[in-house]
C-alpha cells in the first residue's frame, strides 16, 4: 500500500537494513518487517528465523548483530533498536514520528487520509434500492448506510464513484397492488401515508387470495396488461412509485444520503430481449418446463432463470442488462452490489452468466453481502405485520436522545436538530461498527448509551474537542515541544493518526467500513483517557501548545472518520 505524505518508516526501516547487506530483496524485507503486539517491542520489528536459515546461524546471533551495527550508527529517527528473541526491535523517535504525523495533518485538514489511489477510476455502487410500495426495512438500511459509506471511503481513495439507487419497481407484486388498490384502495390514505398504506393492501391481498384464489389470476391479468403497456395499468404504476419515492427521500434526506443515480428495474424491461438474444447466440439458453434458463449445473448451482414460461422477465435478467448498460454508460472498473447475503446465490448466478457470456469484466462485479439485523424484541412495535418499519426505529431514537439531552442541561439552542442527528449517528455507527457479513442485534438502549463503544460517545468526544479548541483560541503549529507530550495515551492516539490513510485503504480494500469505525473508536478512547489525565487549557504555554496539538490531530481524524461513515460530526450537543 502507499502512504500518502507521512514519512514511510517501514519504508526508511527497510532501506536501512537493505543497505547492511541482508540477503533479502527489498519486496521481501517490506513483508516480513512486522509492527510487534506490544509497545515495549518497537514500531517495527524484523523476525530473523527466515534470515537464520540463509545465513545458517541462530536467529539471535543475528538480530545481536545487526542491533549493535545499527546502534553505532543511529539513523537521526531511531530513539534505539534491541535485539529480543530472535526479533531486531526497533524504536521510532516520537518526536519525529509525531512531528511528521501533526506536520501532515496540519498540512492537509480534511483531506488527511485521503488519496489518489483510485486515479479517477470509475466504480458503480448500487445501494439502497428497496421496493415501491414496501416497507423500506432494517435490511434497506444497512444497505443503505453500508453503501452510502463505501460511496464516500471510494471518493476520498480518488474514485469516481457513481451512487445508483436500483428501485424495485417491477414484478408480478404491482399486479396484485393494483387488484387490491381497486377493491379495497382510498387515495386520501395513500397520499397521506404511502408506503404503510400500500403495503396494508398488499398484506390484505395475500390473505384475501387465500380464500378467494381468482384474485391470483386477476392480478396476473393486471400485471401482463403493465407489461404490454395499458395505459390505466402504468398510470396506477407510475402513481405508486411517486408517492413511495417521496416517502423514501424523506429518510434518504435526514440520513444525509445521496444517488447519482435513481434507476427502477423497469428501466431494463426493453433491454431483457437483448439479453435473451445474446444468450441464446452464445447457445447459453436451454428451456426447462417452458420456462427459459442459464444451466450452471457445472458450476455446482441451480440454473438462472432468465424468462418465465408467459415471457415475464425476471430479477436475474434485468440485473444483467443493468450490468451490460451500465458497462457501456459508465465503463466500470468496479461495480459494488451491496445487498443481503440472503441473495448471495443470485449475485454468483448472474455473475456466472456474465463470465459465461465472454465479458472479461466479470470479475470486476462484487457482492458486498451483508448479514441480518435482527431488532431486540420490546423496543420497537411494529404496525404492520411483522414488519419493522425504520422509520419507527428512528423515530424512537430521536425521542430517546431528546430525553437525554434534556436531561443534561445543555445550552444547546437547536435542541430537536441536535437529537436528530445524534439518533442518526447512532444507529448509522451501531450498523457499522461490526463486520459486515456478522448477524446482529439491534438494542436502541444499547445504541444510544453516551458512555458505550457507541456513535453518541464519539459525537461527545468530538463536540468536547471542538469546544477545547474554541477556549483555547489558539492557532496549533507542529512547532512545540515533543518532549512534554509523552503519555501512553499520546502515543496510541499518533499511532492511530499515523495508520489512518493505511486504515482507509484497507477498508476500502475489504468493503468494511467497520475498519474504520472501530479505529476512531480506539482514538476516541484513548483521547478521553489522555483528557482525564492532563489539564489542557493551562498557564504552561508549552505544555498547552503541545496538548492542544494532541487534540487537533484527534479532531482531524475523529472528524474524517465519521464523515467517511456517513455521520454528521456536531460541534455542540
Ligand atoms: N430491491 C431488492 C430487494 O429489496 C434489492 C436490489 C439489489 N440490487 C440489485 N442490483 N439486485 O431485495
Amino acid at each position: 500500500m502507499q502512504k500518502q505524505d507521512v514519512v514511510d518508516f517501514k519504508n526508511q526501516i527497510t532501506m536501512l537494513l537493505k543497505n547492511l547487506d541482508i540477503p533479502l530483496s527489498e519486496d521481501d524485507l517490506l513483508k516480513i518487517i512486522e509492527v510487534p503486539p506490544e509497545k515495549n517491542m518497537g514500531d517495527y520489528a524484523l523476525p530473523c528465523f527466515k534470515l537464520s536459515k540463509l545465513l545458517k546461524k541462530p536467529p539471535k546471533a543475528i538480530a545481536d548483530e545487526l542491533a549493535l551495527k545499527i546502534q553505532g550508527n543511529l539513523p537521526d529517527y531511531l530513539e534505539c533498536v534491541d535485539s529480543l528473541n530472535g526479533y531486531l526491535n526497533m524504536f521510532i523517535k516520537k518526536t519525529v514520528y509525531f512531528e511528521s504525523v501533526l506536520e501532515t495533518i496540519l498540512a492537509k485538514g480534511y483531506d488527511y487520509g485521503s488519496s489518489l489511489i483510485g486515479g479517477g477510476k470509475k466504480v458503480t455502487i448500487d445501494f439502497s434500492s428497496p421496493n415501491i410500495a414496501k416497507p423500506f426495512h432494517v435490511g434497506h438500511f444497512k444497505a443503505t448506510i453500508l453503501g452510502y459509506s463505501l460511496y464516500n471511503i471510494y471518493k476520498f481513495c480518488g474514485y469516481d464513484c457513481i451512487g445508483i439507487n436500483y428501485l424495485g419497481d417491477w414484478g408480478t407484486q404491482f399486479g396484485k397492488l393494483i387488484v387490491a388498490y381497486k377493491l379495497w384502495g382510498n387515495k386520501k390514505e395513500v397520499e397521506d401515508n404511502p408506503i404503510k398504506a400500500l403495503y396494508s393492501l398488499y398484506v390484505k391481498f395475500h390473505d384475501e387470495a387465500e380464500k378467494d384464489p381468482s384474485l391470483v389470476t386477476e392480478a396476473q391479468a393486471w400485471f401482463k396488461k403493465m407489461e404490454d403497456g395499458d395505459n390505466e395499468a402504468l398510470s396506477l404504476w407510475h402513481w405508486f412509485k411517486a408517492e413511495s419515492l417521496e416517502e423514501f427521500q424523506k429518510l434518504y434526506d435526514i440520513l444525509g444520503v445521496k444517488f447519482d443515480v435513481v434507476v427502477g428495474e423497469s428501466y431494463y424491461n426493453d433491454k431483457v430481449d437483448n439479453v435473451v438474444k445474446l444468450l441464446e447466440s452464445k447457445n447459453l439458453l436451454s428451456q426447462s418446463e417452458g420456462a427459459f434458463i442459464v444451466d450452471l449445473e457445472q458450476d455446482n448451482m441451480p440454473p438462472c432463470l432468465i424468462k418465465k414460461s408467459d415471457g415475464a422477465s425476471l430479477y436475474a435478467t434485468r440485473d444483467i442488462a443493468a450490468a451490460l448498460d451500465r458497462k457501456e454508460k459508465y465503463n466500470f472498473d468496479k461495480a459494488l452490489y451491496v445487498v443481503a447475503v440472503q441473495q448471495n446465490l443470485h449475485f454468483k448466478q448472474w455473475f456466472k452468466v456474465i463470465e459465461l457470456l465472454g465479458y472479461d469484466w466479470y470479475s470486476n462485479l462484487a457482492h458486498v453481502g451483508f448479514g441480518m439485523v435482527s431488532l431486540e424484541t420490546g423496543t420497537i412495535k411494529t404496525r404492520t405485520g411483522n414488519v419493522v418499519f425504520i422509520e419507527d426505529v428512528i423515530n424512537k431514537a430521536v425521542e430517546k436522545v431528546k430525553f437525554i439531552i434534556e436531561n443534561k442541561n445543555t445550552t444547546l439552542k437547536n435542541k430537536d436538530e441536535a437529537a436528530e442527528k445524534i439518533a442518526v449517528g447512532a444507529m448509522i455507527f451501531s450498523f457499522l461498527s461490526d463486520t459486515s457479513y456478522k448477524d446482529t442485534v439491534f438494542s436502541l438502549d444499547k445504541v444510544l448509551d453516551f458512555n458505550g463503544e457507541t456513535g453518541p460517545y464519539l459525537q461527545y468526544t468530538y463536540a468536547r474537542i471542538c469546544s477545547l479548541l474554541d477556549k483555547a483560541k489558539v492557532e496549533v503549529s507542529s512547532k512545540i515541544d515533543y518532549s512534554v507530550i509523552v503519555d501512553d495515551s499520546i502515543i496510541d492516539i499518533f499511532k492511530i493518526a499515523y495508520e489512518f490513510p493505511d486504515t482507509i485503504l484497507l477498508a476500502m480494500s475489504k468493503n468494511e467500513p467497520s475498519i474504520i469505525a472501530k479505529s476512531i473508536m480506539t482514538l476516541a478512547q484513548a483521547f478521553n483517557s489522555f483528557y482525564h489525565s492532563n489539564t489542557i487549557i493551562t498557564d504552561d504555554k508549552t505544555l498547552m501548545h503541545a496538548r492542544l496539538a494532541v487534540v487537533k490531530v484527534t479532531q482531524t481524524i475523529l472528524h474524517n472518520g465519521l464523515r467517511l461513515l456517513g455521520i454528521e460530526p456536531l460541534k455542540e450537543i
